[in-house]
């Protein structure tokens, strides 16, 4: 039950209408019985109505407020404070209200670092990083950090140098695909193989080595073109719904400082997701 003393979090984005955070975090609330504590909610915010918006935020003392296409980069410019990571990054998802000063953290890399640990040891491996946008940022700094020897594969190469030189890494084009089986991680941060194009894949099975890692960040379809490309060629695969899961259990662990059940909002997810 909502009192006067309910901390607010939002969803700020626009198109916001189709985002599941609300439903995910208002059912680990009820979950962990901080549902008292807390409340989620969305906003459609206009890109043009940034500024008010986070102002507005402020003013009304909104606890959490994280950021969804167009806003998370623009509004950087209208925080207190941002983290190391959402620095490096260059985008802040989740903006936490710490009495009264707003502070940018970035939690997409976490959606990358911890499904990998999972599954091996990170130091000394090499990663080729599919894409140089925004989504690829994250990637690059949750490889670096655990070391990892990263190469970035781009359609347009000056984007891949640009993000090479950040992040300490080499730079190819993404037509030397060949080269990719010698790597022991790929990772597609391009949106290529996402709804509706779902026949689409940057690789075949031929351009997949057995037992390397694929990770795919696009989650819907839960099973792209590429991943089922990376079945064909006996590489283990990471699905992009793990990246989803990881990225909000970071955001939750911000907003109430509390450890979300991994395996509860797992299958809340698949819920939401109508993944059978
Ligand atoms: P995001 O913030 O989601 O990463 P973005 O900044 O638009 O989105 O970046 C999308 C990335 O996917 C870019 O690296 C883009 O390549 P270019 O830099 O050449 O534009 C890449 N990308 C998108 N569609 C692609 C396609 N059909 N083939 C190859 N790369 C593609």
């Amino acid at each position: 039950m909502v009192t006067a003393k309910t901390k607010i979090n939002i969803i700020i984005g626009d198109p916001v209408e189709h985002s599941i955070s609300p439903q995910l975090h208002n059912l680990a609330y009820q979950h962990h019985k901080l549902d008292k504590d807390f409340i989620y909610l969305a906003c459609r915010v206009k890109k043009t109505q940034l500024k008010q918006a986070i102002a507005g935020a402020k003013a009304l003392g909104i606890n959490g407020i994280t950021c969804t296409i167009p806003h998370k980069v623009n509004v950087i410019k209208y925080l207190d404070k941002i983290d190391k990571t959402a620095k490096q990054i260059g985008a802040v998802n989740t903006i936490l209200n710490k009495n009264g000063k707003l502070i940018g953290y970035n939690t997409d890399w976490y959606g990358i670092e911890a499904p990998l640990k999972k599954r091996i040891t990170l130091k000394d491996k090499t990663a080729a990083v599919l894409g140089a946008g925004g989504a690829a940022r994250a990637v690059c700094y949750a490889l670096a950090k655990n070391k990892i020897k990263i190469t970035v594969f781009n359609r347009t190469l000056e984007k891949a140098k640009q993000l090479a030189s950040d992040f300490k890494a080499e730079y190819k084009s993404i037509n030397e695909k060949h080269l990719l089986k010698s790597y022991d991680i790929v990772i597609n941060a391009t949106p290529v193989g996402m709804y509706p194009n779902i026949k689409d894949s940057l690789l075949t099975p031929k351009d997949i080595a057995k037992d390397q890692i694929i990770f795919d960040i696009v989650y819907t379809p839960y099973e792209t073109q590429l991943l089922k490309n990376a079945k064909k060629a006996e590489a283990k695969i990471i699905y992009g719904f793990e990246m989803l899961l990881y990225q909000a259990i970071l955001q939750f662990k911000i907003y109430t400082n509390q450890t979300p059940d991994e395996d509860f909002l797992r299958t809340q997810l698949y819920k939401l997701l109508k993944i059978k």
